[in-house]
């Protein structure tokens, strides 16, 4: 089987907006390692959502991807996701890859209980399977599968299924919306800030659940976030994003370890969690990029402290350096050397 669960290759999402066109994402490229957690981390703005809500045929209106392809390795054939029609997208979502919104606890129906918002989705993906693959989905049978879900995601059982989302602390109902994710069985979770606007410890417990199911499942993961700390601690591959562009992609120990792209290494100086001293915290100067004035080159140049002539002309390509992707011209002459990615 391939080591990759999914590619994105050389992907551009637009929003055509009335007046103009706004590039969230700019020529994106990375794998999602089959069974592994990918961390997608860069500041607010940078097309993290876009990106990764591409892999499930659900980018927001007006997004479009305009160039490029998504593909997802199924056990016996690629998946070309932007090429699929309306009837094979529903197939496709939430059965292969699912997604565990940003704010996801809201996306609860305040007034239907949990258990009859499990019972229904399971319902319409049943119907969405060619007849001879449907099951007699009776309440017997649904309860069975949610209640092993809820139980995996350490909730009680009987009280969280009679119970309306109100009745609930946002700790257990994100565990409700991460059992969600799990209903059809996919083989690719994307999860999108899981834990803003929870405690530490919330927090915590909630990574130690995802990373459950990650290896007791050998689920995939794609986690969204703003959290350095959090890459190191659960994930094994980290892709950084700026102004639409992947910066630098690799395994979590080599990336943090040998920061080659200076937003990298920025990012992680100015991450509390990761130095214990405040006073060494160095905030990375400049302002996050206006997306729509992007420079004409790098477009991490205005902020560099690196910035080399060429770094305001050119795009840089990706540069191999020891295994890690590096979008930047500080490593172009090992790629002169043929290392060149
Ligand atoms: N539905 C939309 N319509 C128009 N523009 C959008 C839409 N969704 C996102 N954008 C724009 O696309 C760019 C990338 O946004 P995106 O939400 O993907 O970033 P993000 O990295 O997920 O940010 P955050 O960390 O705040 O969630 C931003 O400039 C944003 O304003
Ligand atoms: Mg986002």
């Amino acid at each position: 089987m391939k080591e990759n669960i999914a590619e994105f290759r050389n992907v551009v999402i637009d929003y055509e907006l009335r007046k103009y066109s706004l590039r969230a994402v700019n020529g994106f490229s990375m794998p999602v390692k089959r069974g592994k957690i990918t961390a997608l981390v860069g500041e607010s703005g940078s097309g993290k959502t876009t990106i990764a809500s591409s892999l499930l045929a659900s980018i927001s209106e007006p997004g479009r991807v305009i160039a490029g392809e998504i593909i997802f390795f199924d056990e016996d054939k690629e998946i070309n996701v932007t090429k699929l029609d309306e009837k094979e997208i529903n197939a496709f979502r939430w059965e292969k890859v699912s997604m565990v919104f940003q704010g996801a606890q809201s996306a609860l129906n305040p007034v239907i209980k949990i258990f009859d918002q499990f019972y229904e989705t399971l319902q319409v993906h049943n119907n969405y399977k060619p007849h001879h693959e449907r099951i007699n989905l009776t309440k017997e049978v649904a309860l069975q599968k949610v209640t092993k879900l809820l139980e995996f995601v350490n909730l009680d059982v009987d009280r969280v299924l009679k119970a309306y989302p109100h009745e609930l602390s946002g700790g257990m109902k994100q565990r409700v919306m991460i059992a969600f994710s799990l209903l059809c069985d996919p083989q690719v979770i994307i999860l999108d800030e899981p834990t803003t606007a929870l405690d530490v410890i919330t927090q915590d417990f909630i990574f130690s659940i995802l990373k459950r199911i990650n290896e007791e499942m050998g689920i995939a993961m794609l986690l969204l976030t703003h959290d350095i700390a959090i890459v190191s601690k659960y994930a094994d591959y980290i892709g950084v994003m700026y102004g639409g562009s992947l910066m630098e992609y690799g395994e979590v120990e080599a990336v943090f370890e040998a920061r080659n792209h200076p937003y990298t290494l920025g990012l992680i100086n100015s991450t509390p969690s990761i130095h214990g001293a405040i006073d060494n915290l160095k905030p990375i100067p400049g302002v996050p990029p206006d997306i729509l004035n992007l420079p004409k080159g790098c477009p991490f140049a205005p902020r560099c402290d690196k910035c080399m002539d060429i770094c305001k002309e050119k795009h840089p390509d990706n540069y191999d350096v020891k295994g890690t992707l590096v979008k930047c011209f500080l490593y172009q002459d090992q790629s002169l050397k043929g290392n060149k990615a």
